[in-house]
Order: C-alpha cells, then sequence, then structure tokens
C-alpha cells in the first residue's frame, strides 16, 4: 500500500509571520488518517516552520539544496544543513530550477544523490514543457530526465524517494493535466521503473503537481497512479491546502 503524499510548495513567497502562520493552520487542521503532508518552506524559514510543526503530523520540507555537502560554495545551502533544521525531504529538479537556473538532468541526478547521502528523502520533479508535449515528445522527455537521476544513483536509492509528474505547461498557470493525461505518464514513469525493478516500483509513490487545487484534487488523486500531489500556489491558503489533503485522504488504495 502505497501511503498518499501530499507537499505544499511555497516557493519563494511569505513572511516569517505568514509562513508560521500558514505551517500552524496546516497542522492544526491535519487529521489523523490522512495523507502524509509535507511542507515545503523557503530554506530562511525552515527553523521557524520547524518549530511550529514539532509535535504534529506534518514534515518539514525543503524545495532545493546544493549538490555538494560543505565548502566553499557561496550562498549554497547544503542537505547536512536541511537535515540539521528538520527537514526529511528535499525537492530535487523542480521546473523552475530547470528553466530559470539552467540546472541540468545530470546536476539533478548529482542533487539526488546529495540527498540521500544524508539521509532525506528526495521528492524528484520531471514533465515535459508544451513544445516538447505538442512534439510527441512527453515520453522521451520524462525518460530522460529520469534515467538520468536512475543511471548516477542505484535504483535501491529509489525506496524512499518521491516523484512528481509536473507538465510545466501547467505550472502556475491554472492549467491542469486532465486526470486521463496525469495517469497516462505516470503510469509511464511506474512501468520505466518496474522495468528495473518491479518492487521499487510497486512502492514508488509518484505525486502529480501543477495547477492542483480544492476542485480538481479529487478527481486526479482517483488515478491509479496518481500517488498524491504537489501543490505550488494552492498550497499558500491553508483552507485550500487542507481540502486537497482531505481528497487524497479520500484515495482509496488498491494495489
Ligand atoms: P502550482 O505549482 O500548483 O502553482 O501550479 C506547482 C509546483 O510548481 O510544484
Amino acid at each position: 500500500m502505497r501511503i498518499p503524499l501530499v507537499a505544499g510548495n511555497w516557493k519563494m513567497n511569505g513572511t516569517r509571520a505568514s509562513v508560521t502562520a500558514l505551517a500552524g493552520a496546516i497542522a492544526s487542521g491535519c487529521k489523523a488518517g490522512g495523507p502524509q503532508v509535507v511542507l515545503c518552506a523557503p530554506a530562511i524559514y525552515l527553523g521557524a516552520v520547524a518549530e511550529v510543526i514539532a509535535g504534529s503530523s506534518v514534515m518539514l520540507g525543503a524545495q532545493n539544496l546544493s549538490d555538494q555537502d560543505a565548502g566553499a560554495y557561496t550562498g549554497e545551502i547544503s542537505g547536512p544543513m536541511l537535515r540539521d533544521m528538520g527537514a526529511r525531504y528535499v525537492i530535487v529538479g523542480h521546473s523552475e530550477r530547470r528553466r530559470i537556473y539552467g540546472e541540468t538532468d545530470a546536476l539533478v541526478a548529482e542533487k539526488f544523490e546529495a540527498a540521500r547521502r544524508c539521509g532525506l528523502a528526495p521528492i524528484v520533479c520531471v514533465g515535459e514543457t508544451l513544445a516538447e508535449r505538442e512534439a510527441g515528445a512527453t515520453q522521451a522527455v520524462v525518460r530522460r530526465q529520469l534515467e538520468t537521476v536512475i543511471n548516477l544513483n542505484k535504483l535501491a536509492e529509489f525506496e524512499d524517494a518521491v516523484v512528481a509528474y509536473e507538465p510545466v505547461w501547467a505550472i502556475g498557470t491554472g492549467r491542469t493535466a486532465t486526470p486521463a493525461q496525469a495517469q497516462e505518464v505516470q503510469a509511464f514513469v511506474r512501468a520505466l521503473v518496474a522495468s528495473r525493478d518491479r518492487r521499487i516500483a510497486d512502492g514508488l509513490r509518484i505525486l502529480y503537481g501543477g495547477s492542483v487545487r480544492a476542485d480538481n484534487a479529487a478527481a486526479l488523486l482517483a488515478q491509479a497512479d496518481v500517488d498524491g500531489a504537489l501543490v505550488g500556489s494552492a498550497s499558500l491558503d491553508a483552507g485550500e491546502f487542507l481540502m486537497i489533503c482531505a481528497a487524497a485522504a479520500a484515495r482509496v488504495k488498491i494495489k
């Protein structure tokens, strides 16, 4: 059985006051028996958020990490530092990192490895642009992104890792993939992993991300291979985020 996971990606938003209020509202609204909930706060607020969610079921996540563990890398934040602040998860290879900051497939694979080295569970993002989808290249792109990570890391490292399918054209655009589109790619991801190790594939949680909201979450989460959601803008509103968590709780997991 795969336990559903809902991760909020707050991106570069909020103030110390607003993120701690948001974390508090989400932590107190999370019901027992629901999905696992991870809040990926801006790095500078991880400590403040950790204090607020201490003792709750909500877990802490980061949005990015360095591929290095320590040293002369001005401005970078390492996996061991994130762990030290209480993070359990870290997003790796978000399309905004790839597109705006030029992160390559190879660097994303290195970051995945860096996360595993220090015991962080990576949430590795894959997904095609609109041009790639229209050119019929969706599977080729997702395969390339994922295989670069798999080839550098042993497949066993995917045991506690999470994959997020986030079509770039659906992120922050209000344009969500249809449940069928999400399912098609996410089944492809699982099959790709299963071709190497069926047991790991069966246990792998694959999230959908890209304009997930309270009103479309249930239909997405009803799909066989949609094990949860990576939520951007809707995670900045506690009420809406908790409704998405409720939709994930209702997900019937059939294996
Ligand atoms: P969005 O962002 O929900 O605002 O589309 C999702 C993400 O970037 O992870």
